[in-house]
Protein backbone atom coordinates (compact mmCIF):
# COMPACT_ATOMS: atom_id res chain seq x y z
CA UNK A 1 0.00 0.00 0.00
CA UNK A 2 1.59 3.33 -0.89
CA UNK A 3 1.49 5.55 2.08
CA UNK A 4 0.48 9.18 2.67
CA UNK A 5 3.87 10.24 2.86
CA UNK A 6 4.67 8.94 -0.85
CA UNK A 7 2.60 11.67 -1.72
CA UNK A 8 3.83 14.23 0.32
CA UNK A 9 7.31 13.62 -0.72
CA UNK A 10 7.65 16.34 -3.23
CA UNK A 11 6.28 18.68 -0.76
CA UNK A 12 8.51 17.93 2.09
CA UNK A 13 11.49 18.05 -0.64
CA UNK A 14 10.11 22.03 -1.15
CA UNK A 15 9.89 23.36 2.56
CA UNK A 16 13.36 21.74 3.47
CA UNK A 17 12.52 19.94 6.30
CA UNK A 18 15.62 18.97 7.56
CA UNK A 19 18.39 16.21 7.48
CA UNK A 20 19.88 14.33 10.21
CA UNK A 21 23.47 12.72 9.37
CA UNK A 22 26.02 10.73 11.10
CA UNK A 23 29.33 10.70 10.61
CA UNK A 24 30.29 7.77 11.84
CA UNK A 25 33.96 6.79 13.79
CA UNK A 26 35.04 5.08 10.76
CA UNK A 27 35.12 7.50 8.26
CA UNK A 28 36.39 10.26 10.53
CA UNK A 29 39.32 8.70 12.20
CA UNK A 30 41.30 5.86 10.86
CA UNK A 31 40.00 3.15 13.30
CA UNK A 32 42.99 1.15 13.15
CA UNK A 33 45.06 3.34 15.32
CA UNK A 34 44.48 5.14 18.52
CA UNK A 35 44.16 8.73 18.50
CA UNK A 36 44.37 9.26 14.77
CA UNK A 37 41.54 11.52 13.14
CA UNK A 38 40.95 11.27 9.16
CA UNK A 39 40.92 15.22 8.72
CA UNK A 40 40.98 14.45 4.54
CA UNK A 41 37.90 12.38 4.66
CA UNK A 42 36.43 14.70 7.62
CA UNK A 43 37.54 17.89 4.96
CA UNK A 44 36.24 16.26 1.77
CA UNK A 45 32.67 15.15 3.49
CA UNK A 46 32.83 18.74 4.75
CA UNK A 47 33.00 20.52 1.37
CA UNK A 48 30.23 18.50 -0.39
CA UNK A 49 28.12 19.70 3.08
CA UNK A 50 28.82 23.21 2.03
CA UNK A 51 26.23 22.60 -1.37
CA UNK A 52 23.74 21.42 0.49
CA UNK A 53 20.87 23.69 0.24
CA UNK A 54 18.61 22.31 3.33
CA UNK A 55 18.90 22.21 6.94
CA UNK A 56 21.78 19.94 8.31
CA UNK A 57 22.31 18.35 11.85
CA UNK A 58 25.28 16.11 12.45
CA UNK A 59 26.35 14.18 14.85
CA UNK A 60 29.68 11.91 14.70
CA UNK A 61 30.64 9.01 16.26
CA UNK A 62 34.32 8.39 18.41
CA UNK A 63 36.20 6.36 16.41
CA UNK A 64 39.25 5.17 17.52
CA UNK A 65 38.99 8.40 19.95
CA UNK A 66 35.66 8.07 22.55
CA UNK A 67 35.34 4.52 21.18
CA UNK A 68 38.71 2.93 21.60
CA UNK A 69 39.00 4.86 25.35
CA UNK A 70 35.58 3.58 26.18
CA UNK A 71 36.97 -0.16 24.88
CA UNK A 72 40.09 0.15 26.93
CA UNK A 73 37.79 1.10 30.06
CA UNK A 74 35.26 -1.01 30.03
CA UNK A 75 32.72 1.14 29.38
CA UNK A 76 29.29 0.24 27.82
CA UNK A 77 26.10 1.76 27.16
CA UNK A 78 24.53 0.31 30.46
CA UNK A 79 24.53 2.88 32.95
CA UNK A 80 26.61 1.37 35.77
CA UNK A 81 29.63 2.64 38.37
CA UNK A 82 32.48 3.19 35.74
CA UNK A 83 36.14 4.45 36.35
CA UNK A 84 36.30 7.94 36.94
CA UNK A 85 39.51 7.89 34.97
CA UNK A 86 37.78 6.38 32.06
CA UNK A 87 34.54 9.01 32.19
CA UNK A 88 37.07 11.65 32.15
CA UNK A 89 39.05 10.23 29.53
CA UNK A 90 36.50 9.20 27.10
CA UNK A 91 35.00 12.93 27.49
CA UNK A 92 38.03 15.19 26.47
CA UNK A 93 39.17 13.02 23.99
CA UNK A 94 35.60 13.21 22.42
CA UNK A 95 35.92 16.96 22.88
CA UNK A 96 39.11 16.90 21.08
CA UNK A 97 37.49 15.02 18.14
CA UNK A 98 34.98 17.69 18.05
CA UNK A 99 37.04 20.27 18.01
CA UNK A 100 38.81 18.97 15.00
CA UNK A 101 35.07 18.40 13.23
CA UNK A 102 34.71 21.53 14.16
CA UNK A 103 36.91 23.30 12.65
CA UNK A 104 37.54 21.46 9.43
CA UNK A 105 33.15 22.24 9.04
CA UNK A 106 34.68 26.00 9.16
CA UNK A 107 37.39 25.45 7.06
CA UNK A 108 35.21 24.45 4.27
CA UNK A 109 32.73 27.63 4.37
CA UNK A 110 30.50 25.67 6.96
CA UNK A 111 29.26 27.06 9.92
CA UNK A 112 29.23 24.68 12.76
CA UNK A 113 27.13 25.03 16.06
CA UNK A 114 28.87 23.26 18.81
CA UNK A 115 25.95 21.09 20.51
CA UNK A 116 27.85 18.49 23.20
CA UNK A 117 24.91 16.34 23.67
CA UNK A 118 24.72 16.93 27.96
CA UNK A 119 22.84 20.24 26.30
CA UNK A 120 19.95 18.53 25.52
CA UNK A 121 19.87 15.11 27.41
CA UNK A 122 19.30 14.51 30.81
CA UNK A 123 20.48 11.06 32.19
CA UNK A 124 19.36 9.32 29.40
CA UNK A 125 16.59 11.19 28.58
CA UNK A 126 16.04 14.30 25.58
CA UNK A 127 14.97 17.44 26.98
CA UNK A 128 12.52 17.96 24.58
CA UNK A 129 12.23 21.56 24.79
CA UNK A 130 16.30 21.97 24.27
CA UNK A 131 15.53 19.35 21.32
CA UNK A 132 13.41 21.35 19.70
CA UNK A 133 15.41 24.07 19.55
CA UNK A 134 18.09 21.97 17.17
CA UNK A 135 16.14 22.35 13.87
CA UNK A 136 15.42 26.26 14.67
CA UNK A 137 19.56 27.19 14.91
CA UNK A 138 20.25 24.92 11.93
CA UNK A 139 17.55 27.03 9.38
CA UNK A 140 19.65 30.00 10.90
CA UNK A 141 22.13 28.70 8.50
CA UNK A 142 24.14 27.01 11.24
CA UNK A 143 24.88 23.40 11.28
CA UNK A 144 24.80 22.06 14.89
CA UNK A 145 27.33 19.42 15.52
CA UNK A 146 26.74 17.00 18.32
CA UNK A 147 28.45 13.46 19.08
CA UNK A 148 28.12 10.57 21.14
CA UNK A 149 29.82 10.54 24.89
CA UNK A 150 30.16 9.73 28.11
CA UNK A 151 27.14 10.62 30.21
CA UNK A 152 26.22 11.54 33.59
CA UNK A 153 23.25 8.72 34.52
CA UNK A 154 22.62 10.11 38.06
CA UNK A 155 23.27 7.64 41.35
CA UNK A 156 26.77 7.92 40.95
CA UNK A 157 26.23 5.81 37.41
CA UNK A 158 27.51 7.04 34.19
CA UNK A 159 26.95 5.46 30.51
CA UNK A 160 28.28 5.28 26.93
CA UNK A 161 25.24 7.71 24.48
CA UNK A 162 26.30 6.58 20.99
CA UNK A 163 25.90 8.74 18.27
CA UNK A 164 24.05 5.73 16.72
CA UNK A 165 21.31 6.51 19.90
CA UNK A 166 21.63 9.89 19.13
CA UNK A 167 20.20 10.06 15.80
CA UNK A 168 16.98 7.48 16.94
CA UNK A 169 16.33 10.28 19.76
CA UNK A 170 16.57 12.98 17.47
CA UNK A 171 14.43 11.41 14.92
CA UNK A 172 11.71 10.03 16.92
CA UNK A 173 11.08 14.24 18.29
CA UNK A 174 12.35 15.67 15.04
CA UNK A 175 10.98 13.39 12.50
CA UNK A 176 13.85 14.34 9.77
CA UNK A 177 12.92 14.43 5.97
CA UNK A 178 16.29 12.05 6.00
CA UNK A 179 18.79 10.55 8.57
CA UNK A 180 21.85 9.14 7.09
CA UNK A 181 24.71 7.12 8.55
CA UNK A 182 27.78 7.32 6.58
CA UNK A 183 30.87 4.88 7.71
CA UNK A 184 33.50 3.72 5.39
CA UNK A 185 31.66 0.70 3.63
CA UNK A 186 29.34 0.79 0.96
CA UNK A 187 26.27 -0.16 2.76
CA UNK A 188 24.29 -3.14 4.82
CA UNK A 189 25.54 -6.34 3.23
CA UNK A 190 23.70 -9.41 3.16
CA UNK A 191 26.18 -11.29 4.93
CA UNK A 192 30.55 -10.38 5.57
CA UNK A 193 31.72 -13.39 2.82
CA UNK A 194 29.72 -12.72 -0.09
CA UNK A 195 29.59 -8.63 0.91
CA UNK A 196 26.39 -8.62 -1.53
CA UNK A 197 25.12 -4.91 -0.81
CA UNK A 198 21.32 -5.07 0.33
CA UNK A 199 20.14 -1.83 -1.64
CA UNK A 200 16.82 -1.78 0.53
CA UNK A 201 15.12 -2.83 3.23
CA UNK A 202 11.55 -2.09 4.29
CA UNK A 203 8.60 -4.19 5.14
CA UNK A 204 8.30 -5.59 2.06
CA UNK A 205 11.42 -6.64 2.07
CA UNK A 206 12.53 -7.71 5.51
CA UNK A 207 16.44 -8.09 6.77
CA UNK A 208 17.00 -11.87 8.05
CA UNK A 209 18.13 -12.95 10.86
CA UNK A 210 21.25 -14.07 9.31
CA UNK A 211 22.45 -10.37 7.87
CA UNK A 212 22.05 -9.19 11.67
CA UNK A 213 24.20 -12.22 13.39
CA UNK A 214 26.46 -11.46 10.76
CA UNK A 215 27.97 -7.95 10.75
CA UNK A 216 29.81 -6.74 13.25
CA UNK A 217 28.86 -5.36 16.62
CA UNK A 218 28.87 -1.80 15.55
CA UNK A 219 26.56 -2.22 12.47
CA UNK A 220 23.96 -3.99 13.83
CA UNK A 221 23.55 -1.48 16.30
CA UNK A 222 23.39 1.36 13.78
CA UNK A 223 20.84 -1.34 12.07
CA UNK A 224 18.57 -1.84 14.67
CA UNK A 225 18.21 2.13 14.97
CA UNK A 226 17.39 2.26 11.30
CA UNK A 227 14.92 0.30 11.85
CA UNK A 228 13.05 2.22 14.63
CA UNK A 229 13.79 5.21 12.77
CA UNK A 230 12.34 4.06 9.72
CA UNK A 231 9.50 3.28 11.82
CA UNK A 232 8.93 6.45 12.70
CA UNK A 233 8.10 7.30 8.68
CA UNK A 234 11.97 8.77 8.24
CA UNK A 235 13.65 6.73 5.13
CA UNK A 236 17.51 5.90 6.19
CA UNK A 237 20.10 5.62 4.11
CA UNK A 238 23.65 4.15 5.12
CA UNK A 239 26.33 5.70 2.11
CA UNK A 240 29.87 5.37 2.15
CA UNK A 241 31.86 8.64 3.00
CA UNK A 242 35.03 8.01 1.03
CA UNK A 243 32.79 8.88 -1.64
CA UNK A 244 31.32 11.85 -0.47
CA UNK A 245 29.31 12.59 -3.77
CA UNK A 246 27.15 9.44 -2.86
CA UNK A 247 25.95 11.99 0.31
CA UNK A 248 24.84 14.71 -1.90
CA UNK A 249 23.41 11.86 -4.08
CA UNK A 250 21.22 10.62 -1.63
CA UNK A 251 20.05 14.31 -0.54
CA UNK A 252 18.98 15.42 -3.80
CA UNK A 253 17.24 12.16 -4.71
CA UNK A 254 19.62 11.81 -7.27
CA UNK A 255 20.98 7.39 -8.49
CA UNK A 256 21.26 6.39 -5.06
CA UNK A 257 24.22 4.19 -4.24
CA UNK A 258 24.01 2.32 -0.72
CA UNK A 259 21.43 0.57 2.19
CA UNK A 260 18.08 2.50 2.24
CA UNK A 261 15.63 1.67 4.91
CA UNK A 262 12.38 3.05 3.46
CA UNK A 263 10.08 5.07 6.22
C1 LIG B 1 30.90 6.88 20.32
O1 LIG B 1 29.76 6.98 19.57
C2 LIG B 1 30.64 7.21 21.73
C3 LIG B 1 31.81 6.97 22.61
C4 LIG B 1 32.38 5.82 22.73
C5 LIG B 1 32.26 8.07 23.39
P1 LIG B 1 29.48 5.87 18.44
O2 LIG B 1 29.37 4.52 19.10
O3 LIG B 1 28.31 6.33 17.68
O4 LIG B 1 30.81 5.93 17.60
P2 LIG B 1 31.25 5.14 16.29
O5 LIG B 1 30.66 5.87 15.13
O6 LIG B 1 30.68 3.73 16.38
O7 LIG B 1 32.73 5.20 16.31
Amino acid sequence: MISVRYFLKPFIALVKIMILMKLGGSIITNKEKPLTPNRNSIRRIASYLKNVDEPLVIIHGGGSFGHYWSVKYDMHTKPQKYSAKGVAVVKNSMVELNSIVLESFLESGLKPYCLPPGDFMIGDKPLIKKVKEIPKIAKTGLTPISYGDAMWFGKNKFYILSGDRIMGVLSKLLHPRLAIFVTNVDGVYSDMKSKRLLSEISKEKPITSDVTMDVTGGMSRKIKEAFRISKGGTDVFFVNGNIPRRITNAINGKSFEGTIFSG
